[in-house]
């Protein structure tokens, strides 16, 4: 059979009354009297499989013994629909093949320690909980991808070794660059992204982006990735526009295609199935006066914590945008509001239940003589500007983007507690391995 017909376990229920074979791993398995058990995993979905001692041949019944948690190994046999099995199917097996034995397999099925897991994360991979998160972020990753293809935008990957900061200096990964001098590995895609809105009207960039962060934190990685859409003859309330129809769509095909992945999460969705538009929208101000409210004491002017934006979130019951934030809070490149120059122009989406700003973006500074004081202003070496610069000399025009960051989007749908199983393999301030 080629490989595309290839029968999975998470379509088993379309062979019933079929010989199949299936080949994965050992998930588990147990005996009772004459009867052996089987637990295959394959990566789609975990099966059981059914001997009965006398009805397979002794040298195949036999088998069950050998294999050991996650050996390789193929059944072959007929699916049954049996409402007490996991997955609601069985297989009668006929025969058992064994490709590998494994060692004795690290991870047991009980608890185990964060750190413990972390360190084996090429085995941990293969729990159903790993299972059903990548599953999700995977799903997450084709929505963003279809909404921007299904919306006329051009994809356009941007650099990552580049030879400017695009978010402030202090984050900054740096490398040797051949004569060159330094290099840096992007923390943003979006200033390439605003060549690309300039040359195609409406596009996105989606990848790794790298930050120093010293801060451990359940938030922060010092590698994710980010999906940048960007558009010309744009303004802020357009990019709100863009943001909240965008959540909207991701999450509500996460809902519809992942129902079951969800539940092994044991998400509870009844926030995830209120993200529909409008979101709310409040300034910065409004945050700050329910920060005061709660009794927090809070300095106008000042970033917002995670704590903070716990707290502002949990007063909506869906995403909410906060903008117009103080412009020095804020990065070089976004554009002052016309009524009220201490401001940006510039937009935070904070998810609910506690997970914090997912969406930061804004609108862009198209005006060359003040793009050039802002970098000034920062400190910031006008000669690795100089191309960006370009872009307000030949055709400016008023434009907007956002980034949304995956790992963060993740732990939110999928309802965890950190960031760190967000992603196949993390890096953080005190992990590089495996
Ligand atoms: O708010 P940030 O820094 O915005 C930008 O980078 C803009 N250049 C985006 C744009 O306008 N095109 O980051 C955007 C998002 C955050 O809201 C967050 O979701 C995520 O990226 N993010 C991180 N996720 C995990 N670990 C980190 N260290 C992150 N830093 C930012
Ligand atoms: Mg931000």
């Amino acid at each position: 059979m080629s490989l595309i017909n290839r029968v999975y376990v998470e379509n088993v229920g379309a062979h019933v009354g079929e010989e199949v074979e299936l080949r994965g791993w050992l998930y588990n398995k147990r005996s009772s009297g004459k009867i052996r058990f089987l637990l295959m995993r394959d990566g789609t979905g975990i099966v059981q499989g059914v001997m009965v001692k006398g009805s397979v041949p002794d040298e195949v019944f036999e088998r069950f013994d050998a294999l050991t948690q996650e050996s390789a190994f193929g059944l072959k046999g007929k699916v049954r629909k049996e409402d007490r099995a996991p997955g609601g199917y069985e297989l009668e097996v006929s025969d058992v093949v064994i490709y590998s034995i494994a060692h004795e397999y690290p991870i047991a099925p009980k608890e185990h320690g964060v750190e413990f897991l972390a360190d084996r994360r090429h085995l941990w991979l293969r729990s159903s909980r790993q299972h059903a998160i990548m599953r999700v972020r995977h799903r997450i990753i084709k929505a963003i991808r279809d909404f921007f293809d299904e919306r006329g935008f051009t994809l356009l990957d941007s650099p990552i070794l580049t030879p400017a900061a695009c978010e402030g200096t202090t984050t900054l990964f740096e490398t040797e660059y051949f004569d060159l001098g330094k290099a840096y590995l992007t923390q943003s895609g979006q200033l390439y992204a605003e060549a690309g809105a300039m040359a195609f009207g409406k596009v996105y960039c989606f990848g790794p982006t790298f930050r120093a962060e010293k801060s451990k934190t359940r938030r922060h990685l010092s590698e994710f990735w980010m999906v940048e859409p960007e558009v010309a003859f744009a303004d802020l309330n357009d990019d709100m526009d863009l943001a909240e129809e965008f959540l909207e769509y991701i999450v509500q095909s996460v809902l519809r295609d992942r129902e079951r992945e969800l539940k092994v999460l044991e998400r509870n969705t009844t926030f995830l199935q209120n993200v529909k538009c409008p979101l709310p929208r409040i300034t910065y101000d409004e945050a700050v006066e329910i920060l005061k409210r709660k009794g927090v004491a809070f300095e106008w002017g000042n970033d917002f914590g995670g704590t903070d934006e716990t707290i502002i979130s949990e007063q909506f019951d869906r995403p909410v945008m906060v903008h117009r934030y103080p412009a020095q809070v804020k990065a070089f490149y976004m554009k002052r509001d016309p009524e009220n120059p201490n401001l940006a122009l510039a937009v935070d989406v904070l998810a609910p239940e506690g997970y914090g700003e997912i969406i930061g973006g804004s609108q862009r500074e198209d005006d060359l003589d003040t793009l050039i004081r802002r970098i000034q202003e920062h400190q910031l070496p006008q000669e690795a500007f100089e191309w960006y610069l370009d872009l307000r000399r030949y055709g400016t025009v008023p434009h907007a983007g956002f980034g949304l960051g995956i790992e963060r989007t993740v732990a939110w749908i999928c309802g965890l507690d950190h960031v760190r199983e967000t992603i196949p393999f993390p890096r953080m301030i005190y992990r590089l391995t495996p």
